[in-house]
């Protein structure tokens, strides 16, 4: 037990940002007593003391506490976009060099992914057409950057000729090509409070602000609006990005994929960034305090999402859609706001933003039904019939008592002309329904979609069953 942990917690979020949700405190505690052990007899009330003044020992507890997980090509798509479409399209515009920042960088494969890319894209042009640049707050995972040696943990998923080609094998390790190694600048930056200038064409910040509040991304993004450039792009982690919609930069849509961009009336000329590599120097920190929100209670939260399904029954989506940002406000990560998030985007046939929600959810609980449930509805809205009975599959094996998915399903075997498995699944449908109704089955948590009353589900199926039994001549 740890007397002032409270005190420690308070500290680290106004330096950094990183808050401790309450299902992180036992990596704050772990660290703590590593360090304190490490440094011999000491109260906790005097390490306290010491890491207020001490940026040695505020980095070295820093260390322990920065989540570092990374490899080369994570959610590849994303680097796609940049390296095949933004780039090319901004050196049309303008002469190089094109300036990327990979934020919160940890041990920098993610920047010498995209170097990579670009390389094999424009070949010995590379060094004149971009500049890449990584940054990180924890000072031990930029040196393994600089570094730019591997296990083959980094590797997940990688063409294996790709490795060969830009890493030599030494051992267990794989060291990284210095035409690529090179190219990419490390420094240590605060990416909440410290601005790096000059302005950025493209900011990765990926799989970073989970580990902040409310309050600290919205810091974030008054930071981020001085360091990208008018026509800039920011890209977060597939599953953050709608968690990171303040209004303060402005969400847009395209190569089917979200990213920030400023709002046009913050959008100030910017000198051309100079042809020449330049060393990004972060401004003094803003002093600034951070101001927390109170933050609302559970059941506070309950009655937002009452409220909020009470909304969509009558199909007052808007209204929903407030209550269920309150929620995600007070809590990026409530699991229950974001299904009714995604349910309530697919109610508007925004499959993206469904698409988003329950990916979303799935990273926080790979066994959602319900996630599976609104990525299965999304395909069917969209006529991919055999991703739908891919989900729906899913979603009857993991929880036979769903009776949604399995009405769905029957609905994508009768559509797919699969008349023998949507007979059956309609009667699998019934028989839950009917215990559902005794009261003797499963009761399903959220039944998706959430605006289609169950009564007709009832009727629906007898009807299909009916259906089959005229055609059969029964
Ligand atoms: C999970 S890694 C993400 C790595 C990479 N962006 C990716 O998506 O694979 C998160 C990194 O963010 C860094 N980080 C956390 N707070 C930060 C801050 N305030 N400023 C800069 N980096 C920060 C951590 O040190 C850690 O290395």
């Amino acid at each position: 037990m740890i007397p002032n942990i409270a005190a420690f917690k308070t500290l680290i979020k106004d330096r950094v940002g990183l808050h401790f949700f309450n299902g992180m405190e036992g990596l704050l505690n772990a660290a703590l007593h590593q360090r304190m052990s490490e440094r011999g007899k000491e109260s906790f009330e005097e390490y306290y003391d010491k890491l207020s003044v001490s940026t040695t020992e505020f980095d070295k507890l820093l260390s322990l506490l920065t989540i570092n997980e990374t490899y080369f090509f994570r959610e590849q798509d994303v680097l796609d976009i940049v390296c095949d479409k933004l780039v090319p399209r901004i050196l049309e515009q303008r002469s190089g060099p094109v300036r990327i920042l990979s934020a919160g960088c940890s041990s920098g494969e993610e920047a010498y992914s995209l170097a990579i890319k670009l390389h094999q894209k424009y070949q010995e042009n590379f060094a004149s057409r971009v500049e890449i640049h990584g940054c990180d707050i924890d000072t031990k995972i930029l040196e393994k950057a600089r570094a730019a040696n591997y296990s083959s943990y980094s590797f997940r998923g990688v063409d294996p000729l790709l490795q060969q080609t830009y890493f030599t094998r030494n051992g267990n390790q794989f060291q990284l090509h210095d035409v690529i190694r090179n190219k990419v600048q490390f420094q240590r930056a605060n990416i909440v409070k410290e601005q790096l200038q000059p302005n950025f064409d493209i900011i990765l910040l990926r799989n970073v602000s989970i580990y902040f509040d409310v309050e600290t991304r919205r810091l974030l993004h008054f930071n981020l609006l001085t360091m990208l450039q008018p026509e800039g792009a920011l890209f977060f982690g597939n599953a953050e990005t709608l968690a990171n919609n303040f209004g303060i930069l402005k969400l847009k849509q395209e190569f089917g994929h979200f990213y920030f961009c400023q709002p046009k009336s913050a959008r100030a000329p910017q000198p051309t960034p100079s042809a020449q590599p330049r060393i990004i120097t972060p401004v003094i920190p803003a002093e600034a305090p951070f101001v927390a929100a109170p933050v609302p209670s559970s059941q506070q939260c309950d009655r937002w999402i009452k409220k909020a399904l009470a909304c969509v029954a009558d199909k007052r989506f808007n209204e929903a859609e407030e209550l269920i940002a309150q929620v995600l406000d007070s809590d990026i990560h409530h699991q229950e706001a974001l299904v009714i998030k995604g349910a309530i985007a697919l109610e508007k046939c925004e499959f993206e933003e469904t698409a988003l929600s329950a990916k979303h959810v799935l990273e926080l609980d790979e066994w959602s039904a319900e996630a599976k449930m609104l990525l299965g509805l999304a395909m069917m809205w969209q006529q991919h019939t055999q991703q739908a009975i891919a989900w729906f599959k899913e979603v009857v094996y993991q929880q036979p008592g769903y009776w949604p998915a399995h009405y769905y399903l029957a609905e994508m075997y009768r559509q797919s002309e699969l008349y023998r498995p949507a007979q059956r699944t309609y009667r699998i449908t019934l028989q839950l329904l009917n215990a559902e109704m005794n009261n003797t089955g499963n009761a399903t948590a959220l039944r998706l979609p959430l605006s289609f009353p169950s009564n007709s589900f009832r009727f629906l199926c007898e009807h299909q069953l009916a259906q089959f039994t005229t055609q059969d001549g029964q």
